[in-house]
């Protein structure tokens, strides 16, 4: 047998069946991004209209849970826990399946949205066009950009006083550093609203105050004296669209699918989640442009979704789905192969074998059995603690998906007991909630302190409370200065030990026994980087 015709059939017998493929290329697994209140509940609800997953609005995120306080977390927990807030979204459309996965809203959960965005093969970012871009999305963009994530941008809310068009797409392209790609091209703003031009279709929508819309299927060669049109739009509105159309030609690129599946260039959608305008456009180039699940790299080398053989890695836990047995789903991106009800897993880490019989979706709010699942599908999975984020599962191959990053925290306490009787149980209570990606800790070289870190404030007093519930520990903190961390790592063994030897008194370990330096100010750093210029100091580093 030539190499060739070997190669092919050894190809197919580790790959699915065509009838399994054809299954992957119709999965579309993505994410919505946004700054909170920009419209990203309302334009998921949309989405789950058209999917027929739902057949009312309102039910995602009753009002009573979007403004929550510190003292409603458990609920918020909970409600995490049981809704569909947590979770994917799965439903079909126009003959795909699609995944939506929903991150939170609220920032002090940030990291959570981070996480989110490993396991997604695109992105939805919502930009409320009254307000342009804001900081949430600058943070969240920027791990898009390093995952390299295709991008697809809405400008919502065109239906109020907007930015002006143009400012919005500079916005865009200075604080998200993406190029961006208008595909239609809204007809004035706020009460002058008018309606949609698509800018490769050349038809124009019109949004009429009753929301019904009126789609002008003319091919329009933009004239403001086409009688035809002026049936609709005053002479003023169309040639401020020309003029309009005329500065977009000269200043922006048209739509190249390739830029955009680099995560190059984003193609840039206007419309009005809350009146339904534009909402099922964006869905129908979703499943037209975003990618299939394909390709993931693990440490040892490339994993294709098309292998015969499971493999997937863990991106989110979540606690307290049941608080009275301490249960936690860990949630599984599928990279290749397909999970099938009842199959042994091999969990990478522990090289220990898990039977999956109940692995669950959550769809509005209700458990699903899954019974057989695809790449780019999330799986959940019961477990009692054993699992980290980050972690890998194989079908006994050993390999490890480097997907899921782990950002230095922001915010600092020193945690310390009453009663250091329980220390043992503080730091198991600790390495778990910091195995699920809550917070980070970290123990001093010299006193052994232990410094809790967070990206969100709120996550201060969840611990204090899940350790009080979960682990019988009660905890206080005291103020500390820290106000940076870096993981530092250095090729040049000699100048590591130096390096560690003058700074003890600012070094710490992690949960991974990786060591870490804090200091008070991005001054002092930069000072310590310039005296050191041999240690790398890091921002984020692997689960
Ligand atoms: P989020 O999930 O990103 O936090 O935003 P959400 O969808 O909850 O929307 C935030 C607010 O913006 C909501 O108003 C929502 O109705 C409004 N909104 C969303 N899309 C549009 C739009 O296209 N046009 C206009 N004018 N408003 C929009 P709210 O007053 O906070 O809540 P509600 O009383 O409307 O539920």
């Amino acid at each position: 047998m030539s190499f060739k015709r070997e190669k092919f059939a050894l190809m197919k017998k580790i790959i699915l069946d065509q009838k399994d493929i054809s299954k992957i290329k119709r999965r579309r697994t993505f994410a919505i991004i946004s700054h909170p209140d920009s419209g990203k509940t309302t334009i998921t609800e949309k989405f789950l209209l058209l999917g027929k997953v739902i057949h009312q609005t309102g039910i995602i995120k009753p009002k009573r849970f979007k403004k929550y306080t510190k003292s409603d977390w458990m609920d918020i927990e909970r409600q995490r826990g049981i809704s569909i807030n947590t979770s994917v979204m799965s439903f079909s459309y126009l003959g795909y399946h699609i995944n939506l996965l929903d991150t939170p809203g609220h920032e002090d959960f940030s990291e959570d949205t981070y996480r989110v965005l490993t396991a997604v093969d695109c992105c939805l970012i919502i930009i409320d066009g009254s307000k342009s871009v804001e900081s949430r999305t600058e943070k969240l963009m920027k791990v898009a950009r390093i995952k390299k994530i295709p991008i697809i941008t809405f400008i919502n809310k065109i239906d109020r006083n907007t930015y002006n068009y143009i400012k919005i797409l500079d916005d865009i392209e200075r604080k998200l550093k993406i190029f961006c790609v208008p595909i239609n091209w809204p007809i004035g703003c706020g009460k002058l609203f008018k309606g949609i031009y698509d800018i490769y279709t050349n038809k124009i929508s019109l949004f009429t105050q009753n929301s019904l819309i009126k789609v002008i299927k003319k091919n329009i060669f933009l004239n403001h004296n086409d009688f035809f049109l002026r049936k609709y739009l005053e002479k003023n509105e169309i040639l401020q669209l020309l003029e309009d159309l005329e500065l977009i030609q000269s200043c922006y690129n048209s739509f190249n699918k390739r830029k955009f599946l680099q995560g190059k260039e984003t193609p840039l959608f206007f419309g009005s989640a809350l009146n339904n305008f534009g909402i099922k456009n964006i869905l129908n180039k979703i499943v037209l442009w975003a990618p299939y699940p394909k390709i993931r790299n693990s440490l040892t080398r490339k994993v294709f979704s098309i292998e015969k053989y499971f493999s997937g890695f863990v991106f989110k836990i979540q606690a307290n789905m049941n608080p009275k047995h301490h249960d936690r789903i860990a949630f599984i991106r599928i990279v290749s192969g397909k999970y099938t009800e009842g199959m042994k897993f091999y969990h990478v880490r522990t090289k220990k074998i898990k039977i999956i019989k109940n692995a669950v979706n959550f769809i509005a709010g209700e458990r699903c059995l899954i019974k057989k699942a695809y790449p780019g599908d999330i799986i959940g999975i019961h477990h009692m603690g054993d699992i980290k984020i980050g972690d890998t599962f194989t079908e006994g191959e050993l390999i490890n998906f480097i997907e899921v990053p782990k950002f230095a925290p922001e915010y600092f306490k020193i945690i310390y007991l009453k009663d250091s009787f329980q220390q043992k149980k503080l730091l198991r209570g600790l390495k778990q909630l910091s195995e699920e990606g809550v917070i980070s800790f970290f123990q001093t070289f010299i006193d052994r302190s232990l410094i809790l870190g967070v990206i969100g404030k709120l996550q201060f007093d969840i611990v204090l409370e899940r350790l009080k519930i979960e682990y019988h520990v009660v905890a206080k903190y005291r103020k500390t200065d820290i106000s940076i961390i870096r993981w530092i790592s250095s090729t040049n063994k000699k100048a590591f030990e130096i390096f560690k030897k003058e700074n003890d008194l600012f070094l710490a370990y992690d949960n991974d026994n990786e060591i870490i330096f804090f200091t008070t100010n991005i001054f002092k750093l930069n000072l310590i980087k310039s005296q050191y210029k041999d240690i790398y100091f890091s921002e984020m580093k692997r689960f």
